[in-house]
């Protein structure tokens, strides 16, 4: 008998299958198109103990109850109908998770239909990519607890470990675990688009290569900046085109896709009313990259800077780069942790956001040195209202911000556009002003509208006739 079944053999399915079986759990593997079943045994059928399953029938025949389930299929419609395929054949008590990135309202909802038929139901974020899912992911479930038990040992062993911890823990009830998944997607979108203004800004302002600048992030990896995005962008440029001999990153064509996850962070984001404008900026940046042939036509018609001020010296301002983009990307992990504080309280879901970041040490796309910095962050204080107030990253910005002004000073004079990096700038330097001009937002609103303002020095709402008798009255 097999303690668990995963349904769907591509690659992440595929991976976590022979993750869980080298990590020594007996698993069935079934697929819809069952030629992928035969396959997939004929490749890797000997690494474990393996069961292959061509029907639900068979599948559910060779499970130990309750019959754990792990559907890895594409997010959507494929999700139901895959449940669809299996439910005839389960019993109460059954347990399905879903580890695809699947819209976390979609979770719930599953999760609650499940549940009135008496099944239990898991809606997991996996991160780490191919490589991940096979030596390592970091996995965030979330859905009923008592469900989780029953996988709790399986999912933590085959997680990845940093410091003898697992890289997976409960995240909370009904659609916690895909939402704080969406969050670290989002955080990723913006991670990828500050390195990317990093690399324009220096490629452009220093005329660097792709060579040299693989050297830079190489250098930057060594410190606060450790990460796997920073490293692996460091191999990225590395890389010479075999067919050009050019570097390959040359030769890629400039139009960023995406599959979703960072526009629903941002939707999510302004549903619940947080301003996460690193992430946001990131998903913007992608559809205007997407709109290559009208960027085509701008650069030939649309003037630019003239680049006019003294040109900085090439050591500095790469130093300068690395504040910059640390700054940014606190700055990002700080919305987004506030993000997930705000859909917490929401959705009732108590999230643990140091044990959130704990797990995001290993296995993840985004992993991180300075993760540690966050989970202590919530470990001295975890009532905090934004990261950037923990004395850490307090003195961290403090001691980045003089650099991260020049950068954009140097970006704003040669006409390079660094979305993410000002307006995380922008972010840092009104969260930090105690009055913002929204009175005059306010005063605005009032004359046109009569939409009423507060006072400063009075409780109550008010209204003035501004282009009547001018006189202010207080609106009940
Ligand atoms: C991960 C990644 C992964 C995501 C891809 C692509 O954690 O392993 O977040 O789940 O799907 O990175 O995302 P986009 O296609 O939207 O860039």
């Amino acid at each position: 008998m097999s303690v668990i079944a995963v349904v769907g053999l591509a690659t992440m399915g595929m991976n976590l299958a022979r993750n869980l079986a080298r990590n020594g759990f007996g698993v069935s593997v079934y697929n819809r198109t069952t030629s992928r079943v035969d396959d997939f045994m004929k490749q890797y059928g000997s690494e474990g103990a393996f069961t292959p399953a061509h029907t639900p029938e068979e599948l559910v025949s060779q499970l130990e109850k309750p019959r754990r389930i792990l559907i890895m299929v594409k997010a959507g419609p494929p999700v139901d109908d895959t449940i669809e395929h299996l439910a005839p054949y389960l019993e109460a008590g059954d347990i399905l998770i879903d580890g695809g990135n699947s819209y976390f309202l979609d979770t719930v909802r599953r999760g609650k239909a499940l549940e009135a038929r008496g099944f239990r139901f898991i809606g997991t974020g996996v991160s780490g990519g191919e490589e991940g899912a096979l030596n390592g992911p970091s996995i965030m479930p979330g859905g009923a607890r008592d469900a989780y038990q029953q996988v709790e040992p399986m999912l933590t062993r085959i997680s990845a470990h940093v410091d003898g911890e697992p890289c997976c823990t409960y995240i909370g009830p009904g659609g916690a675990g895909h939402y704080v998944k969406m969050v670290h997607n989002g955080i990723e979108y913006a991670d990828i688009q500050l390195i990317a203004e990093a690399y324009d800004l220096l490629s452009h302002a220093l005329e660097l290569g792709a060579e040299d600048l693989s050297r830079i992030f190489a250098e930057w990896n060594k410190g606060d900046l450790e990460s796997y995005l920073i490293q692996i962008t460091s191999e990225v440029l590395a890389k010479r085109d075999r067919a050009t001999g050019r570097p390959l990153v040359d030769v890629i064509l400039d139009e960023a896709a995406q599959k979703g996850t960072g526009k629903w962070a941002s939707q999510s984001a302004l549903d619940l009313g947080i301003p996460v404008t690193a992430i946001t900026e990131a998903v913007f940046a992608r559809f205007l990259s997407a709109l290559k042939a009208d960027r085509q036509v701008a650069s030939r018609t649309l003037a630019g800077a003239d680049g006019a001020m003294r040109a900085p010296a090439p050591g500095s301002l790469v130093d300068d780069v690395r504040s910059a983009l640390y700054a940014s990307k606190m700055v990002a992990y700080a919305q987004g942790f506030e993000q997930m504080q705000a859909a917490s309280n929401e959705y009732g879901w108590d999230l643990k956001l140091g044990a959130i970041a704990r797990i995001w040490r290993g296995g993840c796309i985004i992993r991180a040195r300075f993760l540690n910095r966050i989970t202590d962050a919530y470990a001295e204080s975890p009532g905090l209202k934004n990261l950037l107030l923990a004395p850490y990253f307090r003195d961290a910005m403090a001691s980045a911000q003089d650099a991260w002004r020049r950068v954009l000073s140097v970006a704003v004079d040669r006409g390079i556009p660094v979305p993410a990096f000002s307006s995380s700038l922008a972010y840092y330097d009104a969260y930090r002003r105690e009055r913002l001009p929204a009175n005059l937002v306010q005063g605005l609103r009032d004359y046109f509208g009569a939409h009423t303002y507060k006072r400063i020095d009075r409780e109550g709402s008010f209204h003035t006739r501004w282009s009547q008798d001018g006189e202010e009255v207080p609106v009940r």
